[in-house]
């Protein structure tokens, strides 16, 4: 099927599947249609139907009280039954070739570890070798639960054929329930994938100090970001700065991964773990020599350590919406780093 895009700079074409979501077949077909989630709650993709038929996967997802006439949709959700003229109501380009386009794959949960009480490693074993770029995410669907989920890739390699993940438990979570459950059969169950997805992406031609700040399972992007830096030996040139909130110690994971690429990189990559909930033991700094700790929220401990060396950062932001929108305002009015210099991806 035809699908048709008047955006409010140009038109767009492309051939779309039925049972596919507009917006999939959109950018695995290099036209960057507006997303942030892809999984229907942020409301970015809605669009107008001028003319054909939609079906809707999802007439419930949250997004839609983001729709205000009754021909508007949600490109994430709806896939097309007929040839479809589409109207978007933003600029609307081609995708940037230099950045990993999405495409639709499947694979199958090869391990599963437990990080914390509430958050889990996910290896998945992709069908076929799946480039990404460090910072990515993608959309996974699990069997027999219908909608897709965004979890950013933690690892980064050339050509991988594993993507691995970071998943928090979420209260009545449908896919936490499966996947916590000790009696679920995860391991070998095959997943949906559409991606590589995600605007906020690190490639060492960027040539600036990095920053990451990163609450609670953000960090899983900051780790691949850190290790495609890492891989390049670009902390021989410049400053790393990664800070990491949780409430307490025992929410704490991948503090031996930062640590070995912290030795990896030297001096000039620092790592710091802020605790909003408690003061961090003697016992547990001594046991992570290569980590800072602090108290406070990650954003305002972020603040604290940076003081006076924001010129020259690009700055990457993950985690729970409120942690992200603090650490934008703070960057953008208090540490006056650049718009086009602040990348972050809410699809969580
Ligand atoms: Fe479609 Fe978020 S609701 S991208």
């Amino acid at each position: 099927m035809k699908v048709q895009v008047n955006a409010k700079n140009r038109g767009h074409q492309f051939e779309a599947q039925e049972a596919v979501p507009v917006l999939f077949s959109g950018l695995a077909h290099g036209v960057d249609l507006p997303y942030e989630c892809g999984s229907g709650t942020c409301g970015t993709c809605k669009a107008k139907l001028v003319k054909g038929e939609l079906l809707d996967a999802w007439p419930q997802a949250p997004g839609r009280k983001y729709l205000k006439h009754p021909d508007e949709f949600l490109m994430c959700q709806c896939s097309p039954k007929t040839d479809l003229v589409v109207e978007v109501g933003t600029f609307v380009h081609p995708t940037d070739p230099a950045v990993c386009g999405p495409g639709q794959a499947s694979g199958r949960i090869s391990h599963v570890k437990m990080l914390t009480h509430d958050v889990m490693l996910l290896d998945v074993d992709l069908d076929r070798p799946l480039p990404f770029d460090a910072g990515q995410y993608a959309l996974i669907q699990v069997p027999g639960i219908p909608g897709f989920r965004g979890w950013s890739m933690v690892n980064f390699d050339a050509q991988p054929k594993q993507w691995r993940f970071v998943v928090k438990k979420k209260p009545q979570g449908a896919v936490s329930e499966w996947l916590f459950d000790d009696k679920s059969p995860v391991n070998g169950s095959k997943v949906d994938i559409f991606g590589p997805l995600g605007h906020a992406t690190f490639h060492p031609s960027v040539a600036r100090n990095l920053l990451c700040i990163a609450g609670g399972s953000g960090i899983a992007g900051m780790v691949s970001i850190i290790s495609r830096a890492v891989q390049a030996s670009y902390f021989n040139e410049f400053d790393g700065d990664v800070f990491f909130g949780v409430r307490s110690m025992r929410d704490a994971f991948f503090l031996e991964e930062f640590s070995v690429l912290k030795r990896t990189a030297g001096s000039r990559l620092r790592v710091t773990m802020a605790f909003s909930d408690e003061d961090v033991s003697a016992d547990f700094t001594q046991a992570h020599p290569d980590i800072q700790f602090d108290r406070g929220f990650v954003h305002e401990v972020a603040k604290r350590h940076m003081q006076g060396r924001f010129d020259n950062v690009r700055a990457y932001i993950a985690g729970p919406p409120p942690a992200v929108d603090q650490s934008i305002r703070f960057l953008l009015l208090e540490a006056r780093v650049p718009a086009d210099q602040i990348k972050y991806d809410k699809f969580s």
